[in-house]
Order: structure tokens, then C-alpha cells, then sequence
């Protein structure tokens, strides 16, 4: 697949040249997302188990491949089905007008009312109990008063703790009224997630990931987060290996019948630099234009991966490239 030109005829079959249809950047130029106010953390209740960094404070595990067996693999389904029910019931809270702070609350209650603990909260110094990064913030985004507004994108990650084991998802949502060209952009990375996932064979080196999404963004138009990558999964929250979503030649670790780790590139419109915010967490696109990321947990199975935080009736299969 080729990266496409400003002049080639558009991707989406219009017969346009790309750069006056899906390529014209003035459409997808927004403003700059500010910082909002941070509420207190949310309680959570003593009869939930809460991972070990949220009682000693440091994230101090060590960095090993996480490998299932009979025994851990329903936990972990158990967790990342939790996660994807709490991103799918938060999801439905997004609208114009509503807070990030107020989404932060309707996941915060739908991890507790399944008996698990929101993995983010209180990892690493984070105080809230997911990611909600809008527009051109990236990833990390940190809930607060900001109202979303008709035509944000926002991206609502969601970890869960439960059974001893993390499931990590999530997704990037339309506010309201979306233009087209910045649906493309949220269509195309969870495209990419997919054709991602679908490279996944045992036995074959990590860097398949990043060999499949990378080409598939660029013939779209877009470019692949470099700095920020998936990571193995399961009683441990970030793990190894880690799992880039550009091509990374020297990348030659095997996938491992067990493994899991989770898949969530973040693609981009314009510009790859990005800048961490004085809150220590978001990290906010330079050039104001927006970006997208979808999550989910996989397995490595015998002949590819199963996709772990997949919801019943969602559509999980990759497009046709
Ligand atoms: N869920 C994020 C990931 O995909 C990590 C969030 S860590 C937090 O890996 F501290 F920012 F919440
Ligand atoms: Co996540
Ligand atoms: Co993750």
C-alpha cells in the first residue's frame, strides 16, 4: 500500500483529487483543547481489591511477558469483559454539553456496580478513573469541567481491575455533529487497530503489528503515534513486551502461544510532534488538528489472536486491505 499524494484521486472512491476532499487539512483544524478544572478523586468501596501500586504507591512490578494458561484465561476474559461493558455504557453518556468530569463519573459508578476497581485511579499519580482525551489531545487526556461540544471527537479509555487481572479498551467517540473528514480519521484507526490485530500469528515477530497498520494509515492519509505503543496485559497493567504500531524492523520477538498484550495505535491528521502538558499526563498534538485511538486486550491463540474486550454484537472484523 502506498502512501497517498495530494494529488492521487481521493481514498473514499470520490473521483477528487484527495487534498480538495478527505486531504483538505482546513477541515479538520479545530481549537485548541484548554485544561480544565480536576475534581477530587472518586471513593471506591473497601470490598473491591485494589491492584498492589495503589497501596505501596509505586508501579514497581516487573516487566515480564504476560502468559495465560487454563486457569488465568477466564480471569482475564472476566476483566476485559468488565472493561468493555464500562467503555460501552460510558460511551452512551457522550453528548454536547456534558463534562468530561461527568463521564469520568458514569464509568467511575459502571466499574463499581461490577465489582471491579478502575485501574487508572491512583496509577502513578492519576486521579481519575479513566482516560478522556479530546480532539488533539493524543492520549492521557485527564477528565475535568470542560463541556464537550458539538463536533469533538473524544477518546474514553478504560481500565479494569478484577479476578487479579487488567483489561485495558478503549475508543474514540463522535460528538454530535461530526464533519466527514475527521469521521474518516476515527473509522481509520479503528480500522487500523483491526488489521493490526489480524497479523497476530504465533511464533511470528512483533513488528507484523506495526507492518500492517502503518501502510494502511498512510494509504489513508494519516501517520501512526511512534512514542506511545501497546503493552502486555494481565495481573500486571503495563507489561512487556511492548508493542509498536509503526514499523519497527529490528523488532523480532516472537508472539507466544498465551501472550496478551493490548493493540491501541493512535493515528494522526497532521503533524507527529506533541507536547506534555504541565498536568504531567495530557499530551497535546502542536499543530491543532485532531487525533484517534482505539484499544482492545488480545490473546495470542494457536493460529492468531482473539480479540478479548470485544463486546456482544460488535463488529470485529478488519477491512478488507
Ligand atoms: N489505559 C491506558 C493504556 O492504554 C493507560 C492509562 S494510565 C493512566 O495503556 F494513568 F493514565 F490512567
Ligand atoms: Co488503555
Ligand atoms: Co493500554
Amino acid at each position: 500500500m502506498e502512501r497517498i499524494r495530494s494529488n492521487s484521486p481521493c481514498w473514499c472512491g470520490a473521483k477528487t483529487k484527495y487534498k480538495r476532499c478527505h486531504g483538505d487539512r482546513r477541515l479538520l483544524q479545530r481549537d485548541r483543547v484548554e485544561i480544565g478544572v480536576v475534581s477530587p478523586p472518586r471513593e471506591v468501596p473497601d470490598h473491591i481489591t485494589r491492584p498492589d501500586y495503589v497501596t505501596t504507591g509505586a508501579v514497581g512490578t516487573p516487566r515480564t511477558f504476560q502468559i495465560q494458561d487454563d486457569t488465568s484465561l477466564p480471569r482475564l476474559r472476566h476483566a476485559c469483559r468488565v472493561a468493555a461493558e464500562v467503555l460501552e455504557e460510558t460511551g452512551r453518556a457522550v453528548a454536547p454539553g456534558v463534562t468530561t468530569d461527568e463521564i469520568d463519573a458514569v464509568a467511575h459508578a459502571a466499574y463499581l456496580s461490577r465489582g471491579a476497581y478502575p485501574s487508572d485511579l491512583h496509577y502513578n499519580g492519576f486521579t481519575k478513573s479513566v482516560c478522556t482525551s479530546v480532539n488533539g489531545v493524543i492520549c492521557h487526556g485527564i477528565p475535568d469541567d470542560r463541556p464537550l461540544e458539538d463536533g469533538d471527537i473524544v477518546n474514553i479509555d478504560v481500565t479494569a481491575y478484577i479476578d487479579g487481572m487488567h483489561g485495558d479498551t478503549s475508543a474514540t467517540f463522535l460528538v454530535g455533529d461530526v464533519d466527514e473528514p475527521t469521521r474518516a480519521l476515527v473509522e481509520t484507526t479503528r480500522e487500523a487497530m483491526l488489521v493490526g490485530i489480524a497479523a497476530i500469528r504465533p511464533g511470528e515477530p512483533l513488528k507484523r503489528i506495526g507492518e500492517a497498520i502503518e501502510p494502511f494509515a498512510r494509504s489513508r492519509g494519516f501517520t501512526v503515534v511512534r512514542q506511545y505503543g501497546g503493552h502486555g496485559i494481565g495481573e500486571t497493567f503495563h507489561a512487556a513486551p511492548h508493542i509498536n504500531h509503526h514499523i519497527d524492523r529490528s523488532d523480532d520477538q516472537p508472539f507466544l502461544p498465551g501472550m496478551s498484550f493490548t493493540v491501541e495505535p493512535m493515528l494522526l491528521s497532521g503533524n507527529t510532534t506533541f507536547t506534555q502538558q504541565p498536568d504531567g499526563w495530557t499530551e497535546h498534538i502542536d499543530d491543532a488538528m485532531p487525533s484517534a485511538q482505539f484499544e482492545h486486550t488480545v490473546v495470542v491463540t494457536d493460529t492468531g489472536a482473539e480479540i478479548l474486550t470485544v463486546i456482544a454484537g460488535e463488529s470485529a472484523s478488519p477491512p478488507a486491505v
